[in-house]
């Protein structure tokens, strides 16, 4: 244990400078200041092959993208899996604007986080469906309510807000609203329920009367796979300072690691590259030759 922890050490010397030698990380652990763990990537090949589609980096920006639009992303909870993005066109407090709506895709690995609350904005009291009863419902002929009645209080206090306010709007064109089903085929199309605008948040942030401070934005959860456990290669790999991502024609897991090369397990040279010859099939005792060769043609070839 002790010789495999020294001649890491020995190794991780070599490799952080490697880059100069061998091609860089091609999986980033972080994406502009936001850290990037699994299922989670910086590009293709890396995190999960199901999220990585919905979730890029690009220039530093992490953003979520669903067919309604692209969402900056604020902030990621890995502890408890949940993913804060934030809807430039939404209305807040401080600023109302007109808004197409939100929706996830039908096939996006995410739902809806139990505390984001939707509030539909300056809705046609005449036209819009969510005010009658049955034309909309699933269940024919029955009451299906989408605008929850106890969500009350938080139209008055969004209302109160100034830049709303000043529109002057009845109340009643407010809505908070509960659809049966807030799942992932979920879609709120303004246009459809005649309303001009929206406003999503996540959190009153401990003042439910004050909706300048409130959190607004739109939190969503994710899961890893059916039993949500956490890939135990993957957190082997990412102890090791290594990023999972995956490769070749079935999309399997490789830890992409520091010095630049793939394996498949974790960075600690526990098992062979999968890329190289069997060359590079380290046995414990080579480790110490082998590390000192290769700081010598390290040192050799960056000195150039
Ligand atoms: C390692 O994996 C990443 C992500 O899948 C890929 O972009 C890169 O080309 C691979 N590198 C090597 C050396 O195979
Ligand atoms: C409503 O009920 C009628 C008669 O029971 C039925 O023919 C119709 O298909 C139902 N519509 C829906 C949307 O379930």
């Amino acid at each position: 244990m002790m010789f495999k922890h020294s001649s890491f050490t020995l190794f991780s010397l070599v490799f952080i400078s490697i880059p100069c030698l061998i091609s860089a990380q091609a999986c980033q652990n972080s994406c502009g200041k936001m850290p990037i763990r699994y299922p989670f990537g910086t590009g293709l090949g890396c995190g999960d092959p199901r999220f990585q589609k919905h979730v890029t980096c690009n220039q530093d920006k992490l953003t979520f993208t669903t067919h309604t639009g692209c969402y900056p992303v604020n902030n990621i909870d890995y502890t408890n899996q949940v993913i804060y993005i934030s809807d430039p066109s939404m209305s807040t407090c401080a600023c109302t604007q007109p808004s197409k709506g939100f929706g996830l895709d039908w096939d996006a690995p995410f739902s809806f986080h139990d505390d984001t609350v939707f509030t539909l904005l300056d809705c046609s009291t005449t036209s819009s469906p969510i005010y009658k009863t049955n034309s909309n419902s699933y269940n024919n002929g029955t009451v299906v309510p989408q605008c929850d009645r106890t969500g009350a209080p938080i139209c008055s206090f969004l209302y109160s807000c100034q830049a709303i306010s000043m529109l002057n709007l009845p109340i009643s064109t407010c809505c908070v609203y509960t659809p049966v089903d807030l799942g992932p085929s979920f879609e709120m199309d303004l246009q459809k329920l005649q309303c001009s605008s929206y406003s999503g948040f996540y959190s009153f942030d401990g003042q439910e009367a004050n909706p300048e401070n409130w959190k607004y934005g739109i939190a969503l959860k994710y899961k890893f796979n059916v039993y949500n456990d956490y890939p135990g290669s993957c957190a082997d790999c990412e102890r090791s300072n290594g990023v999972c991502g995956y490769g070749g024609a079935y999309n399997t897991f490789i830890c992409n690691c520091p010095n630049g090369l793939n394996t498949t397990s974790d960075c600690f040279f526990g098992s062979s590259y999968n890329h190289g010859s069997s060359l590079l099939q380290w046995q414990t005792g080579n480790w110490v030759i082998y590390s000192s060769a290769l700081f010598l043609v390290w040192a050799l070839l960056c000195s150039v």
